[in-house]
């Protein structure tokens, strides 16, 4: 693809405005959630959407996430239920993602739901994010602003290290609070977890009063973030690792020796805020592996073991 030149907006009211415009004239526009980055474009418009699967290099069978400024306008969009009220009143806005049918005449570009009928929505609680979705006023499609296999964006640093030239605009909002992609929960059947994230299984349970399913990796491929290489550095990973090897780069967590560490305190949340910058970071040192410690398989660990699984996959 031809290359453009990638502005960067502050997010005041003259960049919400700019960043607006540009979304209204079908460009591409990469702006801060609390979880990742968004590459954001113009639900309603095919050639933007188009635009978005070209500038990340993103298979055209991997839907994408609807974001939405209030509740009126995205229940015009998918089929509601009880259910998705009580995750609505629990969670929202914040890092969640809803799939439910979607609506015939909801205006949405095929391109979005990849020829599904069901569709993926969400409502973000960053500030800045907000801002603009209301600004723009309409819905706004967004995957995470990276090349598609690679590391997720936290920082708008990250998004141009895989963006730049390809897209119009990125809104630097500073660092994303979350630092993992919303969790994704499946509601056209039985409840099903379908991405771990930012709210945890429990969590859920406990807001549906229900039990949630989990999805089992033996069937089709429903959300890519199920693919299994993916969230890759260039660098090996090798994860659970008791000592470090001579070479390697290393990621921490609990009191120890190492290059960077995700929470010297063993705190999850702010392990899974540091994850996918220091992955990046670790990364840039060119080192061939990146080795990492054991995470506790609990709680937003679930996620962020989710997360370096597939950045350790065979590709
Ligand atoms: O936190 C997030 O969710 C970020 C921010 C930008 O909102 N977005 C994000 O988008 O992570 P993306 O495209 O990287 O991941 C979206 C995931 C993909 O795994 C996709 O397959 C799944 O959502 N998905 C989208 N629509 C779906 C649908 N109708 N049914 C099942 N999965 C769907
Ligand atoms: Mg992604």
């Amino acid at each position: 693809m031809s290359q453009i030149t990638t502005r960067t907006l502050a997010p005041d009211a003259a960049g919400l405005t700019e960043a607006a415009d540009l979304l209204h004239a079908g460009a591409l526009v990469a702006f801060p959630t609390e979880t990742v980055y968004g590459l954001g474009a113009d639900a309603r418009q095919d050639h933007a959407v188009a635009r978005i699967y070209e500038a990340k290099g993103r298979p055209s069978f991997n839907p994408l996430i609807v974001h939405f400024a209030d509740l009126d306008r995205l229940r015009q969009v998918v089929d509601w239920t009880d259910a998705a009220q009580k995750i609505a009143d629990a969670f929202w806005p914040g890092p969640l993602t809803l799939v439910l049918p979607v609506k015939p005449d909801s205006g949405i570009s095929k391109l979005v739901t990849a020829g599904l009928d069901t569709l993926a929505v969400r409502m973000p609680a960053s500030e800045v994010a907000r801002s603009l979705l209301r600004r723009f006023d309409g819905p706004v499609a967004a995957p995470s602003a990276n090349r598609s296999g690679q590391i997720s964006p936290t920082r708008a640093a990250h998004v141009l290290s895989g963006l730049d030239g390809r897209i119009d605009a990125v809104m630097d909002g500073g660092p994303c609070p979350v630092g993992l992609e919303s969790t994704i929960l499946g509601l056209t059947g039985v409840p099903t977890l379908l991405r771990p994230g930012g709210i945890t299984l429990d969590q859920i349970a406990k807001a549906l009063e229900a039990p949630v399913a989990e999805r089992k990796g033996t069937e089709a491929i429903s959300a890519p973030g199920q693919i299994r290489s993916h969230y890759a550095p260039r660098a090996r990973v090798r994860l659970n690792a008791a000592e470090w090897e001579p070479g390697e780069a290393t990621l921490g967590f609990g009191p120890m020796p190492c290059d960077l560490n995700l929470s010297a305190s063993e705190d999850l949340t702010e392990a899974a805020a540091n994850l996918f910058e220091y992955l990046h970071r670790l990364d840039a040192t060119g080192a061939r592996t990146i080795a990492v410690s054991p995470i506790p398989h609990v709680g937003l660990g679930i996620a962020i073991n989710d997360r370096l699984s597939r950045a350790a996959a065979e590709r």
